[in-house]
């Protein structure tokens, strides 16, 4: 009996849950309202059965509770009973899984005039590509990626001159008119996700994956990796910012594009040597690990460095200047700081980098 209404009080009290729950949706900014669509069917359809499968339960246990002059009877077969489950279950997974497909046939079939936009992962930071004015994305290789081409651009591909590279930390894009995201990764397996837009996908080495959708409402949503990419993984975020057309255009004209970013290094201009610094410790992806305000990260927190005195792993202490910064930042793992993880990559820059990311760092 006790067992029989603990099953009852644990649907009445999950049924309540939801209902109360302040947990929801969040609004939907795109086209994207048949996976909501799809995602409620399916809730529904678990839902039903749970409610079922446990007040069934519920009835059996008192219903056939133990009695001296009762005994169970033995059925090996029921015919009518096998027939009614098979089809109860076919129906309802059927109910759950067609809807998918239908959405997936629309979700793979990317419409005609849908601008191109790519998002770049790396651990731990997404960075991001328009085509420019050609509407052409320009090639890429790894051959090509190092500290001063981030994306790996093809210097010698015309298309690719114009295009517009985003290392900043947010992705703007128009309302209205359909994007195709192209999705590319430089080391391991990321994930590209707001949860406004709904639709997801992953970032594979060695492919270009891509997904499309529309946005549909305005303001500035949370971008993140939704798949385990490494201890930096909960830092790897971005923001997607949707607004009107003449509003990104305004934005996306405030940004270099490929040929910019090369005048702008061989004539080493571009602000003081810590503003240089700043832009290569953003385009080298060090902000993903490392603080600049005092706040926990993976690695240690940039703020206040210089002059400050560390405890290293094997107990020893080194007061941070110009020489330690550097050999930390090639050779990361020769002193590490105790109680972080020795999980840096090396990193190799020339020696105009290395100045002015010193700079930064003693700037801050
Ligand atoms: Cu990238 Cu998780």
């Amino acid at each position: 009996m006790a067992l029989a209404i603990i099953l009852v009080l644990l649907v009445v009290g999950s049924v309540l849950f939801h209902f109360l729950s302040p947990w929801y949706l969040t609004p939907i900014a795109s086209n994207w309202n048949y996976i909501d669509d799809t995602l409620t069917i399916t809730f529904i359809v678990c839902g039903i059965v749970f409610v079922a499968i446990n007040f069934f339960m519920a009835y059996c246990v008192y219903r056939y509770r133990y009695r001296k002059d009762r005994r169970a009877a033995y059925e090996p077969e029921n015919k009518r009973m096998e027939w009614w489950l098979t089809v109860f279950t076919t129906v309802g997974v059927i109910a759950m899984l067609a809807p998918g497909l239908f959405v997936w046939a629309k979700y793979v079939e990317v419409p005609d005039n849908a601008r191109l936009v790519e998002a770049v992962g790396q651990q731990w930071k997404w960075s991001y590509r328009y085509p420019g004015a050609d509407g052409i994305l320009g090639t890429v290789d790894i051959r090509h990626m190092d500290g001063r081409n981030p994306f790996g651009m093809n210097p010698d591909d015309p298309n690719g001159q114009d295009d517009v590279l985003v290392n900043g930390p947010e992705i703007h894009l128009p309302l209205g008119s359909p994007i195709k995201m192209l999705l590319r990764s430089k080391d391991v397996l990321h994930d590209f996700y707001v949860p406004q837009i709904r639709a997801k996908m992953d970032l594979v080495p060695g492919m270009i994956t891509y997904f499309w959708f529309t946005p549909t409402r305005a303001g500035r949503y949370d971008v993140l990796c939704a798949e385990l990419c490494g201890t930096g993984h909960y830092t790897m975020r971005s923001h997607m910012v949707l607004e009107e057309e003449s509003a990104f255009n305004a934005w996306l004209a405030t940004q270099p594009t490929f040929a910019d970013t090369q005048a702008v290094k061989v004539a080493s201009a571009g602000g003081s040597l810590a503003e240089q610094g700043r832009q290569v410790a953003e385009s080298q992806g060090c902000i993903g690990c490392h603080s600049i305000d005092g706040s926990p990260s993976v690695g240690p927190t940039w703020k206040g460095l210089a002059g400050r005195t560390e405890t290293l792993a094997d107990g020893s202490t080194v007061v941070v200047d110009d020489e330690y910064l550097m050999e930390s930042i090639s050779v990361p793992n020769a002193s590490i700081v105790a109680g972080y993880p020795p999980i840096m990559p090396p990193y190799q820059l020339d020696e105009g980098e290395m100045a002015a990311l010193i700079a930064y760092l003693n700037s801050l």
